[in-house]
């Protein structure tokens, strides 16, 4: 299968999932909001946290939404207070995943995403779900990825 990995990342961890996937022989695509998150952890946490729980679309610097050539895509987000990240809530509304084969790959500090797979199994019910603990801190949850392939 084709597949292409867009993702966002604010502290590293989407990136070493990222290279995980490319290593597998994924393409990759990473998206950039245009207003960062605030840099020190406590101010980001408070602002991320706040905007992700009112389902806030972050506005995205120019990235390439065609998704010709491609029967998997694979989203990966930080959880935001239990949710998506606001990049990925508005990427989500800028492309059509209609006919693909469709998979999230969510890295959070708990390892659980519980807002956000309500979401997937609402919107995307036969999309695969893959959570990560941190694996910038822990890169044997990475082994998880397995399970795409
Ligand atoms: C705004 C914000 C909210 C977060 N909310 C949660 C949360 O609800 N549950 C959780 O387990 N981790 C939470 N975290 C931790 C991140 O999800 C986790 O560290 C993730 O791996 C970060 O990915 P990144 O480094 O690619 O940005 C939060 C982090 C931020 C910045």
């Amino acid at each position: 299968m084709n597949t292409l990995f867009i993702y966002y990342s604010h502290s590293g961890n989407g990136d070493v999932v990222a290279e995980c996937l490319s290593e597998k022989g994924a393409e990759i695509r990473k998206v950039f909001p245009k207003k960062p998150l605030p840099k020190s952890f406590f101010w980001s946490v408070m602002t991320g946290g706040f905007l992700a729980t009112i389902g806030h679309k972050s506005k995205l610097l120019p990235w390439e939404t065609s998704l010709e050539g491609f029967d998997r895509i694979v989203i990966g987000s930080p959880v935001w207070n239990a949710r998506f990240s606001c990049p990925i809530n508005r990427l989500l509304s800028e492309i059509d995943l209609g006919g693909k084969d469709v998979a999230f790959v969510l890295y959070s500090g708990s390892g659980t995403a519980p807002k956000a797979a309500e979401r997937i199994a609402k919107e995307y019910p036969d999309a695969k779900i893959i959570c990560l603990k941190d694996p910038k801190k822990y890169p044997d949850e990475l082994a998880k990825l397995q399970e795409l392939f």
